[in-house]
């Protein structure tokens, strides 16, 4: 059973030393456990960190455990684009995965589903992972025709053999811990809405193992429910990820679910 733990660390951390301070917390932790386990965890910081965070991964216990993310990806491979950074430099640099479709692109920078279709063209087209980030803003109303209507645009035109490649993340917008008033999503609840996400993919994709992770407000309080989860592949972990005591706390916990 393979459960993975991404960490999306958005705009954090401020300095190259705390990105260290997260990184040898968590070597310090996988060099103590008496057993190995194999965990999948992938690191997404921005931009500036990836060489330093790369040179960490290779020097510390987490060499064959870690892989690196970047958290965007430009929607074309080269021409004039001003702050952008193309899928080759990615690949450059060492990246294997890339985080499209997070709703703080889609809605705080405006990125509609078209561009998200496009990016995660782009992520495949360079030959790296994506991790599709889809989830609905709110519960009311007709929100799983939403929900529905998001993952076609999302990924329209994509070949099922390029779909079982993907991560998808289920973020619902409302559990992500910098919204106003969020709270987690259930096990139960999201399980549900994963149950969805698997039925469209499997139904009008023809792909009925696809890869699906929640991610949303979580903790090492609630971590243990959704990694145990049947049917939750995994976490994808924001604020906690750059607070090293939730984090190991975090892992802590995969740890127990695993064993
Ligand atoms: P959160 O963020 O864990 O802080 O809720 C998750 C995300 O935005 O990917």
């Amino acid at each position: 059973m393979k459960k993975y733990i991404i960490s999306n660390w958005k705009m954090l951390p401020k300095t190259t030393a705390e990105a260290r301070e997260i990184l040898s917390r968590a070597d310090a932790f996988l060099e103590g456990l008496a057993d190995r386990i194999e965990p999948s965890l992938i690191y997404c910081p921005p931009f500036v960190f990836l060489d330093e965070v790369q040179a960490m991964l290779e020097q510390s216990h987490m060499l064959h455990d870690a892989e690196l993310g970047a958290q965007d990806i430009a929607a074309t491979d080269e021409g004039a684009m001003t702050g952008e950074v193309s899928g080759p430099q990615l690949n450059a640099s060492g990246v294997r995965y890339v985080i499209v479709g997070h709703s703080e692109r889609r809605w705080k920078l405006g990125e509609e589903n078209a561009v998200v279709n496009e990016k995660l063209k782009a992520v495949l087209r360079n030959g790296l992972v994506p991790i599709v980030c889809v989830g609905e803003k709110t519960r009311e109303g007709d929100w799983k025709g939403w929900l529905s209507a998001q993952l076609r645009a999302t990924f329209k035109d994509i070949e099922a053999a390029d779909v079982r490649r993907v991560l998808v993340a289920y973020e619902p917008v409302w559990a992500i811990s910098t919204t106003p008033g969020a709270k987690p999503d259930t096990p139960q609840s999201a399980g549900e809405s994963i149950e969805l996400i698997r039925t469209l993919l499997s139904d009008e994709m023809g792909v009925s193992d696809a890869t699906v992770l929640y991610g949303g407000s979580v903790k090492p309080d609630n971590a243990a429910v959704f990694l145990g989860a049947d049917g939750i592949d995994g976490v994808l972990i924001g604020g906690a990820s750059v607070r090293p005591d939730d984090y190991v706390g975090i892992l802590g916990e995969l740890v127990k679910t695993l064993s």
